[in-house]
């Protein structure tokens, strides 16, 4: 099937980022990895919708995403000699740096909480050469149903204008992204550690392929410079690459 273009309401730059704007298309993550494999998109892209109608969550699952709510994949290029799974707790502590607010929590692997349920998900897909950030932000609105409890923004009083944030997440994104060139993943780390979501407690762990058998339990140690959950075990640390705390 040949694959059509949605309509664009607005193109900006801010900083070296270009910034498209749609009103409704199926799923930021979905357009841009079609414009990748179509040659029709660069690194620094952010594709940005006021709505999807097939929006994407980790783990298969679908992101439900109404009129008002923040919905944007940011493209890259793949780096070079570094982990690139990394760049998602990158994300996540630009996130939590760009709302700005008291009570953000990183809950492993790379969600978002606001005094203890979810504010925001992140979902990074990978084609040959690219990498696709997409994020998406409750600002207005959260859904009834959902795997974890979640939250939005109004709803707790604080009022965000998406472009805005949008713009201050490019910013702390760029600059946390220039320390992990320069430095490693070692500072990105302690500043997600420092905002860890049940470190040093007790955790159960759905491990990603889902079955009841994989769900282990035990102290959430750390997270290692691979970005692994280390998890305590009847004093046995294991490791965990893929999953989500329950
Ligand atoms: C999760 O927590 O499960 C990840 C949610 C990621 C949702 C965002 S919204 C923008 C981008 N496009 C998608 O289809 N999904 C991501």
């Amino acid at each position: 099937m040949k694959f059509l273009k949605p309509a664009m309401i607005n193109k900006f730059f801010h900083q070296n980022f270009t910034i498209n704007h749609y009103d409704q298309i199926s799923s930021t993550n979905d357009l841009a990895l079609e414009l990748i494999r179509n040659n029709q998109i660069q690194e620094n892209q952010v594709i940005i919708c006021n709505s999807q109608t097939s929006g994407k969550g980790r783990i298969g699952r679908n992101w439900v995403s109404p009129n008002g709510n923040l919905y944007f994949s940011l493209i890259l290029k793949t780096p070079q000699n570094i982990n690139s799974s990394n760049l998602s707790f990158l994300a996540a502590v630009a996130l939590g740096e760009a709302l700005n607010l008291d009570q953000i929590n990183y809950k492993w692997p790379n969600d978002i909480l606001l005094q203890g349920k979810k504010i925001a998900g992140i979902l990074i897909e990978k084609d040959a050469n690219f990498i696709v950030l997409g994020v998406g932000v409750n600002l207005i609105s959260n859904p009834e149903q959902t795997n974890y409890p979640s939250v939005n923004l109004k709803d707790c009083g604080i009022n965000l204008e998406k472009i805005d944030l949008l713009k201050s997440f490019l910013d702390k994104f760029s600059n946390l992204n220039q320390e992990w060139l320069n430095f490693g993943f070692a500072p990105i780390r302690n500043l997600w550690l420092k905002k860890a979501f049940n470190l040093g407690k007790k955790i159960n762990i759905r491990l990603k392929d889902g079955s009841s058998q994989k769900c282990p339990s035990g102290i959430f140690l750390d997270l290692d410079q691979d970005g692994n959950l280390v998890l305590n075990v009847e004093g046995q640390n294991i490791l965990i690459s893929s999953g989500e705390i329950f």
